[in-house]
């Protein structure tokens, strides 16, 4: 059975009072619609169609961004030029799904927390069954803005009553529809027509219902399902309650496959983030974006780990690390900050206080206390003493400052870049290096000059704090 998927994602979401597009607003780190595009993706559909209207270009250019394994004519976008309702925005998929489907997956795109197995059940139950339309419910505790599942003294479906066109009585039913249809294609393809326009000037696709129960066609139920997998975000509060439900199950997993979270509360994890076993999570701590994290690792308390690759055995400790690369074994902070663009090779030392940008570092180095590094190109084995800075921007561009392994940097030593340190040379403590200082040389001083190697003063300490 070929199967078209439809997700809705052309209204504004007004009740969330801003101006980003409801299903763009990120759920643990990834736009909602993300979160039912993976979902839906896994009943391996032969299209799938997302209706887009309000914000159309940034929805479709986010959705491209995220999605990049995805061929073309599997993934088509349609517009609705007006949000004239639910069934009015199913129609506008008609034209790329007619012809080429047998049953059509409806899903609104504000449900994130849907689970692709739900889904499976769904469609199962629709082809053991095949009915005009095979629908899910569940009940809400608190049922205020769903539409109402009614069904006759029997117990069979009538209608799915909208909030704003149910009497009082019919407030009181609890059974909602999530919005999760499986419809018959060339049942719904000859009967979306028929939906009447309602008081609010809308089609509503929850009509359909009622559309087949007067054709006496079967409706299949998948009902009782899990609410809090299917609720609908159309308010901040409710996005609030997507979040936390989705970082339960993020940690669930997480902890499931050997992560240790000392406190899941306080552990905030995005959807797009890997963690290798053994590692330890200690609370307030956020691992956002693109983050992998390796095996055996100690992180936070108090750290952000946003875009970056840590290998095993990584520690940060109340730090900030961003798109950078960290080798095996290397421990960061308290309070240190690694800006973009940095690699920092196996087992570096990077202590208090350190700030690094768009730096490489090589294996071994350590850079213990209250230093910066940017634009630095530094070996392997290279001592960089307390309050080390680069000098790397002369006002107009940022310049490279490369130390070659084995060098040993005095506290204190600024770096005026673009500057070279060789291999083994050692600078004193306060020197104001503007020059570059040959390998295996000692320079001294403000600005540095490089004294001989043999000399009485090369011969001083020049570095007394590790
Ligand atoms: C809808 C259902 C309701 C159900 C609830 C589940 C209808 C009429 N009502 O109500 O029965 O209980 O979802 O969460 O279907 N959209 C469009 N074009 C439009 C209107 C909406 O693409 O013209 C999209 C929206 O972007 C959104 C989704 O459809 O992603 C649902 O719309 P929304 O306004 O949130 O519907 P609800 O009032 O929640
Ligand atoms: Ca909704």
């Amino acid at each position: 059975m070929n199967i078209g998927v439809v997700i809705l994602a052309a209204g504004q979401g007004k009740r969330m009072r801003t101006r980003r597009a409801k299903v763009l607003h990120p759920v643990a780190g990834m736009p909602m619609i993300l979160h039912v595009l993976r979902a839906t993706a896994a009943l391996e559909p032969t299209r799938t169609v997302i209706v887009v209207g309000y914000q159309a270009d940034e929805v479709r250019g986010q959705i491209n961004q995220w999605v990049t394994d995805v061929a073309e004519e599997t993934l088509i976008f349609v517009e609705q030029a007006q949000p004239l309702g639910t069934g009015h925005a199913v129609m506008q998929a008609a034209p790329v799904l007619q012809e080429k489907v047998d049953a059509v997956v409806v899903v609104y795109g504000d449900g994130p927390l849907l689970r692709a197995e739900t889904l499976r059940h769904l469609l199962e139950l629709h082809t053991q069954t095949h009915p005009a339309l095979t629908l899910a419910t569940c009940e809400m505790a608190d049922p205020v803005g769903y539409g109402r599942i009614r069904r006759d003294s029997a117990g069979r479906l009538q209608q799915i009553v909208e909030e704003v066109a149910a009497t009082e009585q019919q407030k009181e039913i609890r059974e909602i529809n999530p919005g999760l249809y499986c419809f018959d294609a060339a049942w719904l393809w000859s009967n979306l027509a028929k939906i009447p326009l309602s008081a609010k000037g809308e089609y509503y696709l929850t009509d359909m219902a009622e559309i087949a129960v007067a054709q006496g066609k079967g409706v299949a139920i998948l009902a009782g399902q899990n609410p809090m997998e299917l609720l609908g975000v159309n308010s901040q509060a409710q996005l609030a309650e997507a979040e936390q439900a989705m970082r339960q199950r993020i940690n669930l997993q997480h902890m499931g496959e050997g992560v240790t979270l000392i406190d899941p509360a306080t552990t905030y994890i995005d959807a797009t983030v890997q963690i290798g076993m053994d590692t330890i999570i200690y609370p307030n701590t956020y691992l956002q974006g693109r983050t992998v994290i390796g095996e055996a690792c100690v992180i936070g308390p108090g750290t952000v780990v946003r875009d970056a690759y840590l290998g095993n055995g990584v520690t940060i400790f109340n730090s900030v690390v961003e798109e950078s690369q960290v080798g095996e074994g290397v421990d960061i902070g308290p309070f240190s900050h690694l800006r973009p663009g940095n690699r920092i090779g196996a087992g570096v030392h990077i202590g208090n206080y350190a700030e690094l940008k768009s730096s490489q570092v090589g294996a071994g180095t350590k850079m213990g206390h209250v230093s910066y590094l940017g634009d630095a190109l530094v070996g392997e084995g290279v001592n960089i003493g307390a309050g080390t800075i680069t000098c790397n921007y002369d006002g107009k561009r940022k310049n490279k400052t490369e130390i070659e392994s084995g060098a040993f940097i005095g506290s204190d030593t600024m770096l005026v870049a673009p500057v070279k340190v060789g291999a083994r040379a050692r600078t004193g403590a306060g020197s104001v290096v503007t020059r570059d200082i040959p390998a295996d040389s000692l320079a001294f001083g403000v600005p540095a000059r490089v004294r001989d190697a043999d000399s009485a003063e090369a011969q001083l300490p020049a570095e007394k704090k590790e």
